[in-house]
């Protein structure tokens, strides 16, 4: 099977590829990433050495880099992970959102067809390649914020809040209207918050963990009350896998961990667990940048509650029952060992942080944060 993963030099994509090259021998992977500030090569380095494996940088807008994937190598996936992920710039800067997230999808799924389609049936649709498929990586967040109790299930009405998740939506809406109108092989999957290496440190988890080893202030929206269902990254990428595979066409799929948790106690939990493991072994000290000293500055005191983000969603909490039922997906890992491998691999991978973090992070993270 021959794979093209869009946005596989980020968090989930660059998971994913190593996922499946762990998984299946017989495979090929196009990579198409542009390597955006969240794209990191770095982060594929090993894999790239692997022959199944083809990086190409490019623009997932770009119809005449596509077209050309597409006629090099006889696709049988696309699995598109490329988009501007980060609710907190998409309140900065929509545009980009719109134009990647939106535009980015439908031009994927415009030369798929393209290349996918065979002639047209008795009532002019368009026929296709046997045992193709264009899966789309979405987001709990196209459902929109939950009060203290319920579940977001495939039924839940769209009702995104913020740019990056009104993006999210659109995109979802024209796989659906590609899969409808041209009766296009698609499938969506919404997922929510994952966790685990290679997570960009502007997201919740990596940013406290750096900050703790800086020994810098831990920002906290609002009250820290907001939850969030966190799924182990593998987890995840297991579960796309599946649906590629053998997810009913047209399908969308919800993926969640049945792990919610207030982003406080996250906090919380992350400060705890470097404290342990500092004093646990000792060789992880050298990683910190702030004097060691007794160690005591490790505690909640960092915790520092910031103005909130604007239309902050309060709860997500996905209901994974419809992929579990139909493909026997469940989440493997508790959170309590996912957060521990996560917080080790951080203290084990500080060159990985550092490359990432050495272009425009500092002027990001001042702008949002200020210089505490
Ligand atoms: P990420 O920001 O870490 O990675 C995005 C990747 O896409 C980067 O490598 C970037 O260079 C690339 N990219 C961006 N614009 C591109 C373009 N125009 N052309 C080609 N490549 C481009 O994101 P992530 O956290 O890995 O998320 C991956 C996908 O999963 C996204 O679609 C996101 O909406 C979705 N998702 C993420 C989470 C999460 O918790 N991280 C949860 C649910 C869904
Ligand atoms: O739910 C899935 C979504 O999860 C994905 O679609 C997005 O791509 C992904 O970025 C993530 O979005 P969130 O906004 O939930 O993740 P983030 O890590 O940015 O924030 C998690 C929570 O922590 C959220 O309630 C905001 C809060 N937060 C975040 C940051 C960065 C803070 O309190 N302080 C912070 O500094």
């Amino acid at each position: 099977m021959v794979y093209l993963v869009t946005g596989g030099a980020g968090f989930i994509g660059a998971n994913f590829v190593k996922y499946l090259l762990k998984k299946h021998n017989d495979i090929k992977i196009i990579v198409l990433d542009n390597l955006t500030y969240a794209g990191n090569l770095g982060t594929i380095k090993e894999d790239l050495e692997d022959p199944r494996l083809i990086f190409v940088k490019g623009d997932i807008k770009d119809p005449e880099i596509v077209n050309d994937i597409f006629e090099r190598y006889p696709i049988d996936y696309v699995v598109n992970f490329a988009a501007e992920s980060h609710v907190d710039r998409s309140i900065e800067n929509p545009q980009i959102f719109l134009e990647t997230n939106i535009l980015g999808t439908q031009n994927l799924l415009d030369i798929a067809k393209k290349h996918w389609s065979t002639g047209k049936d008795d009532k002019g649709y368009p026929t296709y390649k046997e045992g193709v498929k264009y899966l789309q990586v979405s987001t709990d967040e196209v459902y929109g914020s939950l009060g203290e109790t319920g579940y977001f299930t495939e039924e839940t009405p769209l009702d995104p809040r913020s740019p990056y998740s009104a993006s999210k939506t659109g995109a979802d809406l024209i796989v659906k209207a590609y899969g409808e109108t041209y009766k296009m092989p698609v499938n969506i999957t919404r997922c929510s918050n994952n966790y685990g290496p290679y997570h960009f440190p502007e997201k919740l988890i990596p940013l406290i963990i750096k900050n703790i080893l800086e020994g810098k202030q831990l920002p906290v929206y609002g009250d820290g009350s907001n939850v969030r269902d966190w799924l182990y990254v593998e987890d995840h990428c297991k579960a796309i896998d599946m649906v590629l595979l053998k997810g009913r066409k047209g399908e969308v799929y919800n993926i969640g961990g049945h792990n919610e948790k207030k982003n406080i106690d996250i906090v919380k939990l992350t400060i705890s667990t470097i404290s342990r493991f500092m004093k646990e072994k000792p060789e992880y000290r050298k990683v910190l940048k702030k004097e060691e000293g007794d160690l005591s500055w490790i505690c909640d005191e960092l915790i520092t509650y910031v103005s909130d983000r604007l239309g902050h969603d309060q709860r997500y909490a996905i209901d994974p029952s419809k992929i579990t039922r139909e493909l026997g997906w469940s989440p493997e890992t508790k959170f309590e060992d996912g957060i521990v491998k996560t917080i080790r691999w951080y203290l084990e991978n500080q060159d990985w942080v550092e490359e990432v973090t050495s272009g425009d992070y500092q002027k990001y993270y001042e702008k949002m944060y200020g210089s505490r």
